[in-house]
C-alpha cells in the first residue's frame, strides 16, 4: 500500500510538472471541470454558496477575517481545493479547523459547479498589504529572483496573477491569506500541492510580505 501511494505521488508530480510546462490542463491529481458544467446532483449554486459559505467567506464570497476570496476563483482549481481539503492532503490547521465539515458536506459530483458558479463573480481586490513593498513585490512576481533560482510567479498564475485552471487567480487575494499559504508551505504543510513548496522554501520571510504585498492590490 506504502509503494502504491508512493508511485502515485510520484506520477502526480510528474504530471503536474508537465502539466506546468506544457501550459495545457492534464493532470491525474487535478479536478478538470470544462467537461463536467453541471452537479451530478441538483443545486442551485448561488442558494447552496450563500447557505453554506458565506458565513466564513463574505456575503459575495469576498473573503473575510482568515477565509479566502472565493470570488473570481477558477472552477478547476476550487474543485481541485475541495478534493484536498475533503481527503486531508490540504492539511493546513486553518484548513483542518474551517474547512473540514464544508468539504465533507458538500458532494463531489458539485464541487465544479460550485467551481463555475465561484468563478462567474467578480473578484475585487482585499488592498491590504504594505503599499511601500508593492515595488519589490511587483520586481519578484514579474521577474522572479534568477540568483537564487526562483521563478517568476507569472510564468504559471499569469502576467497579472489572474490564474487560469488549475492555477490559482493571485490577484486582489488578501495579503494575509497568500502570506499565511506561503509560509504554511515552509512548515511542510499540504505538500501534495504542485511547485509552491518548493517555491515557498526558497523565498525569504521579506520577499513573501512584497510579494503577497503587492498581489493584495492587483484587480
Ligand atoms: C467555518 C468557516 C468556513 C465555511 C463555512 C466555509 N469555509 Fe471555505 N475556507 C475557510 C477558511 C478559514 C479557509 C482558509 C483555509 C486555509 O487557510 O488554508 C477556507 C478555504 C477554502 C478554499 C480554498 C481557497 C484557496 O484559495 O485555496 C475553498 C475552495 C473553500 N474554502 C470553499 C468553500 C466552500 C465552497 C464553502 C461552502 C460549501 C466553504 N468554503 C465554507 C472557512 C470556511
Ligand atoms: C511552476 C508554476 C508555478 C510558479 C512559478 C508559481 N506558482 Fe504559485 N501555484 C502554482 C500551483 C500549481 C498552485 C496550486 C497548488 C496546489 O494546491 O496544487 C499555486 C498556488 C499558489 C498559492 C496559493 C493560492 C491560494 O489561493 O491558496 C500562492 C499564494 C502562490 N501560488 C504564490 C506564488 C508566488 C508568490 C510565486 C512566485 C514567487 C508563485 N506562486 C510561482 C504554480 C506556480
Amino acid at each position: 500500500m506504502k509503494l502504491f501511494k508512493s508511485t502515485i505521488a510520484v506520477l502526480a508530480l510528474a504530471s503536474a510538472a508537465l502539466f506546468a510546462a506544457a501550459g495545457c490542463a492534464e493532470a491525474a491529481t487535478y479536478a478538470r471541470c470544462s467537461s463536467r458544467p453541471a452537479g451530478d446532483w441538483p443545486i442551485e449554486p448561488e442558494a447552496y454558496v450563500k447557505r453554506n459559505c458565506s458565513f466564513c467567506h463574505g456575503p459575495a464570497v469576498e473573503g473575510r477575517y482568515v477565509a479566502p476570496r472565493l470570488a473570481g476563483q477558477h472552477a478547476d482549481y476550487v474543485a481541485t481545493q475541495m478534493l484536498r481539503l475533503r481527503d486531508k492532503t490540504r492539511d493546513n490547521p486553518f484548513s483542518r479547523k474551517h474547512m473540514g465539515y464544508a468539504a465533507a458536506e458538500t458532494l463531489p459530483g458539485n464541487d465544479c459547479e460550485i467551481g463555475h458558479y465561484l468563478a462567474s463573480l467578480p473578484a475585487q481586490p482585499a488592498n491590504d498589504g504594505v503599499e511601500a513593498l508593492v515595488g519589490q513585490g511587483e520586481e519578484i512576481f514579474k521577474r522572479g529572483i534568477p540568483e537564487d533560482n526562483i521563478p517568476a510567479c507569472q510564468f504559471c498564475h499569469g502576467p497579472q496573477g489572474q490564474g487560469i485552471g488549475v492555477f490559482p487567480r493571485l490577484s486582489g487575494q488578501s495579503y494575509y491569506y497568500l502570506r499565511r499559504r506561503l509560509g504554511e508551505w515552509v512548515e511542510g504543510y499540504s505538500a501534495v500541492a504542485a511547485h509552491m513548496p518548493a517555491i515557498s522554501k526558497k523565498l525569504s520571510p521579506e520577499q513573501v510580505d512584497a510579494v503577497t504585498s503587492y498581489l493584495s492590490f492587483q484587480q
